[in-house]
């Protein structure tokens, strides 16, 4: 991600960001929790740590999850800890499923580690049951990665009857299932889904992290998955960095210890749910040609256009009019998906949000015109 630069971006309406806006941090109670923990374990995280994370912070995540301290691995950010997996479970040449669409990030370190990645098309409640069945016929994937809760880029959450399937197909076909999870927390409606890593197979790897919750520069996230894997981990994180960032773990913990996170989630949600409701509403005023589903929590609505707009075009267009887009073929993993718009709505205001998607709506309709 560049660097943003306020004074360029004065003016302009970023639908290619899906970044927490500053008011999302806590700063003021991390301050505190910066010194108490400078001030009480100082000699300890100042110092160099074994590779998996700091103690308490894991033990914290253990008893939230009903795991062991062993089962859990905390890492500079889940993204490192993803690159560690891949490095760990693939080689040069070997298929790695992922959603279609899927979080283009995850898309480039597979691709970086010689993978071949091949997409499994994604419905309004998860993975295509048949399409990945036909696939497992054919291949024979290291992992499966999925985002089942509030997608990155869709905003879909994937049924608790997929969930099952999936944990049934990596048992029989032995492949992995990474589930992402970072926005889980952040739900607005709806009956809360269980984790796939709940239910009951050791082929199920499960990643998270602070970043959505309370702030993505502080860099802590997440793995929970068997022992195994977590030591092979902590090795390979031990040979990359000695030890991860333990001032901001030790903040984390502090924040957490004090029954912090609870509340900052709930306020998040207060935060967020408006911007959702009415991107939802905008998109049904103003652009009435795309398709999406409307997700129940997370950061993004993830939006399709018919095939007669060039969607190119429209990024230009929009440009013209300040409105910002990403190029929606970076999610998609091996077809173009020139005609998909990722919208975030977690850093506008309602307003702008309004704006935006009405000026997208005047493009698209002189477009199709
Ligand atoms: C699905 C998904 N996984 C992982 C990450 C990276 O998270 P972290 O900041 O913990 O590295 C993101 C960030 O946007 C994401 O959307």
């Amino acid at each position: 991600m560049a660097y943003i630069n306020p004074e360029k971006e004065r003016g302009t309406i970023n639908f290619a960001r899906g970044v927490p806006p500053p008011e999302a941090f806590p700063t003021q109670q991390l301050q505190e929790c910066a010194r108490a923990v400078l001030e009480r374990e100082g000699s300890v995280v100042l110092q160099y740590h074994p590779a998996a994370g700091f103690v308490p912070l894991r033990e914290w995540l253990a008893d939230r999850y009903g795991v062991a301290m062993e089962c859990v691995l905390v890492s500079n950010g889940s993204l490192q800890i993803l690159d560690f997996l891949t490095r760990l479970l693939t080689s040069p040449g070997d298929v790695v499923l992922v959603e279609k669409p899927s979080y283009d990030r995850a898309i480039t370190l597979f691709r970086r580690a010689g993978a071949r990645v091949v997409g499994v098309p994604l419905k309004p409640d998860g993975f295509e049951r048949q399409a990945l069945e036909r696939l497992l016929e054919e291949e024979k994937p290291d992992f499966f990665y999925t985002i089942p809760d509030f997608q990155n880029p869709t905003g879909i959450t994937t049924s608790l009857a997929k969930r099952e399937k999936l944990v049934e197909l990596a048992e029989r076909h032995d492949f992995w299932v990474l589930e992402d999870s970072p926005y889980r927390d952040l739900r607005y409606w709806g009956e809360e889904v269980s984790v796939i890593f709940s239910l009951g197979s050791e082929k199920v790897l499960h990643l998270s992290s602070f970043s959505k919750v309370l702030s993505p520069g502080m860099r802590v996230g997440y793995i929970l998955g068997p022992e195994h894997v977590v030591s092979a981990l902590a090795k390979i994180a031990e040979d990359t960095y000695i030890t991860p960032n333990m001032v901001s773990q030790g903040v984390v913990y502090e924040y957490c210890r004090r029954g912090w996170l609870g509340p900052n989630i709930e306020r998040l949600k207060g935060l967020y749910r408006p911007r959702l409701e009415t991107l939802a509403s905008a998109l049904q005023a103003y652009l009435p040609q795309a398709q999406w589903t409307r997700p129940e929590g997370g950061f993004f609505v993830g939006a399709y256009l018919p095939s007669e707009v060039d969607v190119s075009l429209l990024k230009a267009k929009a440009q013209e009019e300040r409105v910002t887009l990403s190029d929606g073929r970076g999610f998609f993993p091996d077809e173009d998906g020139s005609a998909f718009l990722r919208l975030p709505f977690c850093a506008l205001s309602a307003p702008n949000i309004q704006e935006g998607i009405s000026r997208l709506g005047s493009i698209v309709n002189m477009l199709i015109r």
